[in-house]
């Protein structure tokens, strides 16, 4: 047993949590290769949010079946969400699976992978003081750096799997996140993002999120601070104040609405109604004019009536969210609302999900088209995928900004004119010469051997 190949399925959490894997795994003395056929052992870290993820994985599943034909010592093995959830399911069920390992057991990879390599081995206990604070995670390279702050949910939303895949809310100390945030500007990263299921419900001993958001904020050599994903009733007066007065924080929320409706809000369990909820967006945009604003929704939730569903639309256009991440709803064993009866049928779904996807579509070509002519600063991440003759990269809003290729080098700030738009990427004109990266201190980043296999979509939960 020596060589690893790690895929990773669903949200940022997942690809931090493959971070500290491939650490861990690289500590014990074994490589990561980029090719299954490389590999003496596979891994998929999964997502269990939606049933489409798990069936994703399933097939996967099946193609690592055939290469096993071949190399019938191959290890396989399923990490994450949808290992904890299905545990015994899909050991029992499936030849082809070696190791179950849900997300609590990552410390245990090369003991298990080793045993694995004998007899199928399951690790499916969560463990409510497992925080991984102490193991340094192996990051892919680039400008962005995720920083998990706080793992588990206690919110127990009706239609979530996740308070059941990853355990109660445990949050990582002050100063031990600060001391990665330092590490990560070390290693040259620019950008951090500080992950939970519920980050602003961060809180450990005396501090809360906003004293982590100005404490990351004072980090030397830091450009910008983001996190993932709030949720609307841990928004407090504190962190609407930090975010606002802490320059390098940027100023963009994703918060997670779910539904317009109170009845849907109430049956969700979301513990807001939604005049709570818009009031949370005022005091966000009173604080922060010009503040990007983002969120998730589900449409066809049980007993989700149109004039429930129209609640939603009509919220949308009106809030004008900078994006939205659109779901039709998938019942999840364990959850309360699994034992519901489901009222609304696929092809409605499909057309409720349509709709919002129009609107929103519209609503942010609008919000793209009103910035021309606008000043944006971009973190450059990257040339674009489509087109090395333009940069890619970030505005503070969290918008998706290309300009012609200078030569800049990915992590530099650079401030640039809107020059043109779609409802999803903004065209610019640098307006500043390329400024040298000054502040990029000790070693260049590690350049992993493995990145990840799968670019994840799906948002945190919060
Ligand atoms: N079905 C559909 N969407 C879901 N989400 C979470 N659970 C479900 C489910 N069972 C969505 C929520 C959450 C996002 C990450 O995924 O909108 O915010
Ligand atoms: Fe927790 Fe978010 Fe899931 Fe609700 S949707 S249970 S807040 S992870």
């Amino acid at each position: 047993m020596q060589r690893v190949f790690l895929e990773t399925y669903g949200c940022q959490m997942n690809v931090a949590d493959s971070e500290t894997m491939a650490g861990v795994l690289v500590r014990a003395g074994l490589t990561l290769v980029d090719r299954p056929e490389d590999a003496d052992a596979v891994l998929l870290n999964t997502c269990a949010i939606r049933e489409h993820a798990e069936q994703r994985v399933l097939g996967r599943l099946g193609e690592f079946a055939h290469l096993k034909l071949t190399r019938p010592d191959l290890v396989v093995g399923v990490a994450g969400c949808m290992a904890q959830h299905l545990r015994q399911r899909l050991i029992g069920r499936s030849r082809v699976l070696d190791l179950v390992v849900g997300p609590d057991g990552y410390r245990h990879l090369p003991d298990l992978l080793r045993r694995a390599a004998g007899e199928p081995v399951a690790h499916v206990r969560l463990d409510r003081d497992e925080t991984y604070g102490d193991l340094e995670p192996r990051r892919t390279p680039g400008v962005r750096a995720w920083v998990t702050v706080q793992r588990g949910c206690d919110k127990f939303c009706t239609y979530c799997v996740v308070p059941f895949t990853r355990g109660r809310e445990r949050s990582l100390p002050l100063d031990d996140l600060v001391r990665q945030v330092e590490g990560a500007v070390r290693d040259g990263f620019r950008e951090v993002v500080f992950l939970g299921q519920t980050v602003n419900s961060y809180r450990h001993g005396a501090h809360d999120f906003a004293d982590l958001l100005r404490a990351a904020n004072d980090v030397p050599g830091l450009a910008r601070v983001r996190f993932t994903s709030p949720h609307p009733s841990d928004m407090s007066e504190r962190v609407i104040a930090a975010i606002a007065e802490s320059p390098r924080v940027c100023k963009h929320v994703h918060l997670p609405l779910q539904s317009a409706s109170d009845t849907m809000l109430k049956a969700m369990n979301r513990t807001y109604t939604i005049l709570q909820y818009r009031a949370v967006v005022a005091r966000l945009r009173a604080a922060m004019p010009g503040l990007g604003l983002s969120t998730d929704i589900i449409v066809g939730f049980p007993g989700e009536t149109p004039e429930d569903f129209a609640a939603t639309a009509r919220y949308l256009e009106e809030t004008r969210f900078d994006s939205a991440f659109l779901f039709k709803y998938s019942a999840r064993p364990d959850t309360r609302a699994y034992q519901w009866p489901e009222t609304v049928d696929e092809a409605e779904k499909g057309r409720r999900l349509q709709a919002l996807i129009d609107l929103q579509h519209r609503v942010s070509g609008e919000l793209n088209d009103a910035a021309l002519g606008r000043e944006v600063e971009v973190l450059v991440e990257s040339v674009a995928r489509r087109n090395p003759a333009q940069l890619y990269g970030k505005s503070d809003e969290f918008r998706t900004v290309v300009f012609p290729n200078d030569g800049t080098a990915p992590g530099t700030l650079r401030r640039v004119r809107v020059v043109g738009a779609t409802p999803i990427t903004l065209f610019g004109e640098p307006i500043d010469a390329p400024r040298p990266l000054t502040l990029t201190l000790g070693a260049a980043p590690f350049r992993a051997p493995s990145a990840p296999a799968t670019t994840p979509v799906a948002p945190i939960a919060g």
